[in-house]
């Protein structure tokens, strides 16, 4: 009887959690919280988590596979940290059960962070989690290659699961909310979305299944237009952009192989930064799979501005390196005349470096002088002014028909006009 009641209680229980779920009320309830402190207890790192942990270990002479989430009395490990400025890495790790830990690792990058390294390490002596395992004592398992991002002084947000493969161990992260480098703050209402929540689409398929299909990439369709700012701290903007933007990367991948993959910029799934000087006008757009710079400079002198830097740092699928980072900055493209615009309407490609390259669709920008931060009078690009040959060369052989056909007319008027007055 006793155990009825329970049972039955837990469904009640149970039901109104689940409504909670349903209605999205409780969602961060259900997370697990960890929050890294500095020697004066202000916070660096705040995280609330969800994790699935799909290990493969040996028992006898065959391979096991076992699952299991992180359990809600797992905790923050005192050997977490903030670190040092410019020095050491904040650095969140997770303890639980029998000496099993996971220890997630942050960098700073100039205008975004991201989690540079996830270290696993479980206890394979813990028979209750691994039943049977043949060997015993600590493992550890590590990627470089998380794809955990955010733009700084936002958090990283990911609902769907987000996975991070470490050869036998899937761990596999939901409803995850994140942010570090806080220094006190409270967690940002700003997030950057994780690929998985932003293209439900190519979601990975459930993380009990090992390898990941590696479909060959396709060529994208027409990139998406964007409409970018970045201003001043007055709020005059020093860069406007109108543009739709496809990367073109080259490199090796895992069997040694050399591709091209494209992708587009998709304006609504960024986040857009930038900074204004003087000389140099930056814009920045970043999500979690790129993060893309542009610099340009004022040539005071000559009163033209131009984009004088490009640099990419990104992840592209089944990458023999973690990440694709290129940084040309001896580049002179898009020079105008301060107080214009640069408009090209034509595809037009901008090759970075010997494995970048990026098309712009109907791009117009402008840099430094903005008059009302509305577009100066357009220049255009020689690519549309070839495209307005056509038309003009049509247009003359056109008017020149019509000449042909006028004069072939009148001559044939006259002639019969003489062969009328012989008769
Ligand atoms: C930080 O917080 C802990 C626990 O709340 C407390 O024991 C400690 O004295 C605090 N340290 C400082 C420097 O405030
Ligand atoms: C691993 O687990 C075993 C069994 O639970 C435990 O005795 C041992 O102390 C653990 N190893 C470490 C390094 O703590
Ligand atoms: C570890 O493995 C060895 C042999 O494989 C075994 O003799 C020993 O008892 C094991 N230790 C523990 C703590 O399970
Ligand atoms: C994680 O594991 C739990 C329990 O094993 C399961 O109910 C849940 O669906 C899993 N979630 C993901 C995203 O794999
Ligand atoms: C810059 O200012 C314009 C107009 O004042 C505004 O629409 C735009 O959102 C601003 N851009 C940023 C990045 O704050
Ligand atoms: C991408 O770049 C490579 C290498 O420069 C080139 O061979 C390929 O044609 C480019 N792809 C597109 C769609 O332009
Ligand atoms: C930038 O411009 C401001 C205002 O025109 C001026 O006060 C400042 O000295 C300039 N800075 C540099 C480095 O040229
Ligand atoms: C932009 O380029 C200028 C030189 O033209 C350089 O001084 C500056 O550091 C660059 N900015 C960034 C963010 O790379
Ligand atoms: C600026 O333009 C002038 C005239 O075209 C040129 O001589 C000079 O080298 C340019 N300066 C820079 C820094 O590019």
């Amino acid at each position: 009887m006793k155990t009825m009641k329970i049972t039955g209680q837990r469904g009640l229980v149970e039901a109104v959690l689940g409504l909670a779920l349903l209605l999205g009320v409780f969602q961060s309830a259900y997370s697990i919280h960890f929050e890294v402190k500095d020697p004066l207890n202000s916070t660096c790192i705040s995280a609330d988590l969800f994790i699935n942990f799909t290990v493969e270990y040996k028992v006898a002479d065959k391979q096991e596979k076992v699952s299991f989430s992180l359990p809600n009395t797992a905790s923050t490990d005192a050997s977490s940290t903030c670190g040092k400025e410019n020095a050491t890495a904040p650095l969140l790790v997770i303890k639980f059960g029998n000496s099993h830990s996971l220890s997630i690792n942050f960098t700073k990058l100039p205008l975004h962070y991201q989690v540079d390294e996830l270290v696993f390490t479980y206890n394979l002596s813990d028979k209750e989690l691994f039943p049977g395992a043949t060997e015993n004592g600590t493992k550890e398992v590590s990627s470089k290659n998380t794809a955990i991002t955010a733009a700084t002084n936002y958090s990283y947000k990911c609902v769907n699961p987000h996975l991070v493969a470490m050869g036998n161990v899937n761990v596999t992260f939901y409803n995850v909310s994140l942010e570090a480098y806080l220094n006190n703050r409270t967690v940002s209402l700003n997030a950057t979305s994780c690929s998985e929540d932003t293209q439900p689409t190519s979601r990975p398929t459930t993380p009990s299944t090992t390898a990941t299909p590696t479909t060959a990439p396709i060529t994208p369709k027409t990139p998406d237009m964007g409409d970018y700012s970045v201003n001043t701290s007055s709020g005059a903007a020093c860069i406007l952009a109108k543009m739709g933007l496809q990367l073109n990367v080259t490199y090796i991948k895992k069997d040694d192989k050399e591709v091209s993959y494209e992708f587009n910029i998709d304006p609504k799934h960024v986040a857009v930064n930038g900074t204004c000087s003087n000389s140099s006008a930056v814009l920045i757009l970043s999500s979690d799979i790129v993060y893309l710079l542009f610099n340009f400079t004022l040539n005071a002198t000559a009163s033209t501005f131009y984009l004088g830097q490009v640099f990419v740092n990104a992840t592209v699928p089944d990458s023999k390196e973690p990440r694709f980072i290129v940084d040309s900055d001896k580049l002179s493209y898009l020079k105008t005349t301060t107080h214009k615009s640069y408009k090209c309407k034509s595809k037009q490609t901008l090759e970075i470096a010997r494995n970048f390259s990026i098309d712009t669709y109907n791009l117009q920008i402008q840099a430094f002088d903005i008059d009302e931060n509305k577009f100066g009078p357009a220049v255009e690009c020689s690519e549309d002014q070839n495209g307005m040959l056509v038309p003009i060369v049509v247009g003359a052989c056109l008017a020149g028909l019509v000449l042909i056909v006028l004069v072939a007319y009148l001559i044939g008027r006259k002639r019969s006009h003489a062969g009328y007055q012989t008769i």
